[in-house]
């Protein structure tokens, strides 16, 4: 085996690009001033995860005798899902928490992933699992205090504040709890890597322990990463190919609900978001977020419509409001919340050319109420509405959704799950749904006689039909 050599090697502490350099910019992502020195032991073999994943085939020795299967003899079966006791978080994992595998929780200081975990952890100690939570940022005593706040523990629950990966792999060993929560990835250390905690090195390292251990041992283990201002988890486009899942928790800090969103899943679909609200008493599911986002819109406003969009499996109705106005600059003011910035400056240009509406000199700020982030296109043919709406100073009757996606000669383009967005519409009331052309017979099935389907083929008809 080759002697091991410790060498310094420069990791890009945002992407992880690796370098034997140091480089102002990250090639990888074009960030600059990313890159840390860090020590690495190359062809080591007693990197801790190294040594596991030998351990757990029987020995070194082993290492060199690989077997292949045809695939035919592979049982198809699947593995075996638990549910978390939270229905919003078991959607997004693709029907409960899958037995050996590792999540990744990642998103902003102070949004609720140490709070959401631990409800998992009370609920899934009740149903007589064995969990161990793991804490490498809090005091067994600050842990509790949270407990106290989220209601009672009816089952066991181990707590461990513990930072050493050693000693937490032994203790995971020596227990084989069912569910495992790591409370942060980047509080966590191993001696077999010398650079500091939280860097590129020690959380792929800790993360592929945590591999390890989950696979070998059968244990469901959920770890959480931090974000960093950048909106990526510290190292963690590292991290995110080495786990099975990755959620995002996303959201206002200011606003209390919280949206949970799949981003990978090795076991499920992506994209499905679940819904929380942070309550005294900890996360609180909404089941239905259309109800809770529409909740309280102004009726009669000029610049306000609603539109449908999909997350995942589950229409989401939500409000898009815009204001334009006549701008003092000699660039106008462009601005866009919650919808994509670049695609609020491609509708404003299609409304110029194809309706021959002097938006040029004006200040638009276009905003998707509630705190949500979409990017679906589908929400292009309200954005319009809207930006034309308050243009002319003259509002949109309330009882009207719109959805389409809006194509650059004006035209409006169909989108898929149809039928979907219209009968989440219906079931909240709505009388008057503007759709693609050519979806109108879908659409048309999916309302019966609950509402007046519309059906527009441009954008100059469908701001004809609406204001
Ligand atoms: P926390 O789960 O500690 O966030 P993270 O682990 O993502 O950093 O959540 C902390 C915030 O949530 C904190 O500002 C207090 C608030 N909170 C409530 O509003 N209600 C509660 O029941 C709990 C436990 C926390
Ligand atoms: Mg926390």
């Amino acid at each position: 085996m080759a002697k091991a050599k410790q060498t310094s090697v420069y990791f890009c502490q945002s992407c992880g690009y690796e370098s034997a350099k140091w480089m102002g910019q990250c090639p990888g992502y074009h960030e600059w001033n990313t890159f840390v020195e860090e020590k690495v032991v190359k062809g080591d073999s007693s990197s801790a995860s190294f040594r596991i994943a030998s351990a757990a085939k029987g020995g070194a020795s082993s290492m060199t005798s690989a077997t292949v299967t045809s695939i035919g003899d592979v049982s198809g079966e699947e593995g075996i899902r638990e549910s978390s006791g939270i229905d919003e978080l078991d959607r997004v994992l693709g029907g409960g928490v899958m037995k050996g595998s590792l999540t990744l929780i990642g998103g902003d200081p102070g949004i609720g992933k140490s709070t959401l975990l631990l409800q998992v952890c009370r609920n899934m100690s009740a149903a007589g699992r064995k969990v161990l939570y793991v804490s490498g940022e809090e005091s067994a005593a600050q842990i509790k205090m949270r407990a106290d706040r989220i209601g009672k523990f009816d089952g066991d629950m181990k707590l461990l504040c513990e930072t050493d990966l050693n000693a937490i792999a032994e203790v995971m060993r020596s227990m084989i709890p069912d569910v495992c929560v790591i409370d942060s990835i980047q509080t966590m250390y191993s001696e077999q890597v010398s650079s500091a905690p939280g860097s590129v090195s020690q959380v792929r390292e800790s993360t592929q322990v945590l591999m390890q251990l989950a696979k070998v041992l059968g244990i469901s283990v959920f770890i959480v990463g931090h974000v960093t201002k950048e909106g990526t988890v510290a190292g963690p486009r590292v991290l995110e190919h080495m786990v099975d899942t990755v959620l995002y928790f996303e959201g206002d800090r200011h606003a209390s609900y919280r949206i949970l969103r799949g981003v990978k899943n090795r076991f499920g679909s992506t994209n499905e978001i679940g819904v929380f609200e942070m309550r005294g008493e900890g996360l609180v599911q909404v089941t239905n977020p259309s109800e809770y986002l529409l909740n309280g819109r102004p009726l009669d406003a000029s610049g306000c419509i609603v539109s449908c969009s999909m997350e995942g499996t589950r229409p989401i109705l939500v409000e898009i409001q815009s204001l334009v106005c006549r701008s003092n600059l000699g660039v106008p003011r462009r601005q866009a919340t919650g919808v994509d910035y670049n695609r609020v400056n491609l509708l404003m240009a299609v409304l110029e050319k194809r309706c021959g509406m002097h938006l040029g000199d004006c200040d638009a700020y276009v905003n998707l109420t509630g705190g949500m982030k979409l990017t679906e296109p589908a929400l292009d043919l309200a954005m319009v509405l809207a930006i034309v709406s308050s243009f002319k100073n003259q509002s949109v009757p309330a009882s009207v959704v719109a959805f389409g996606e809006v194509g650059l000669s004006g035209e409006v383009r169909t989108v898929s799950q149809v039928a979907q967005r219209v009968s989440e519409a219906v079931r909240l009331g709505f009388k008057t749904v503007i759709v693609p052309a050519p979806s109108l017979e879908d659409a048309k099935k999916a309302a019966g006689r609950d509402a007046e389907i519309i059906g527009v083929s441009n954008v100059r008809e469908a701001v004809d039909r609406v204001i």
